[in-house]
């Protein structure tokens, strides 16, 4: 089954999910909201360490949610922070994780107030190297 795409339901999921950041050293909340092909929503949050390397990215926790729960083919992911002068922008680690479930899904950076702007997972991570890349030697 193929789901429809809700976006403002997506973004305000992202935005719920920021209640579970556990950022203790930031205090720099960040959820998301992962829809996948078959219609199931991965929320996500950004985990951080006192070991400040092993932080994880809340775009990064949807991802690892969903593909240990047997998805891998996405329609969207929006991605959620307390920022309210700019859109959220995932950072590059998630723009790699990101694009290894595909280069056409949709992105959705967002506001505190719902506002929202749409790019694509190859728009964010241009010349990108991707699974196919290891294979080509
Ligand atoms: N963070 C995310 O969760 N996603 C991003 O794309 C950017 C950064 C988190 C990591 C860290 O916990 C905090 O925001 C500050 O960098």
């Amino acid at each position: 089954m193929t789901s429809t795409l809700d976006v403002d339901a997506l973004v305000r999921k992202s935005h719920e999910a920021k209640q579970f950041a556990y950022c203790p050293y930031s205090n720099f909340r960040v959820g998301a909201a992962l829809l996948a092909k078959d219609g199931t929503i991965y929320t996500g949050c950004n985990v951080e360490n006192a070991s400040y390397p092993l932080c994880v990215c809340a775009e990064r926790t949807a991802i690892q949610k969903a593909v240990s729960e047997g998805r891998k083919e996405f329609i969207a992911i929006a991605v959620a922070s307390d920022v309210t002068d700019d859109f959220i922008a995932p950072c590059g680690a998630c723009r790699q994780v990101l694009y290894e479930f595909g280069g056409t899904y949709d992105v959705y950076l967002t506001k505190p107030d719902f506002t929202y702007i749409k790019k694509t997972t190859t728009e964010l991570l241009p010349l990108p190297f991707g699974p196919e890349a290891p294979s080509k030697v």
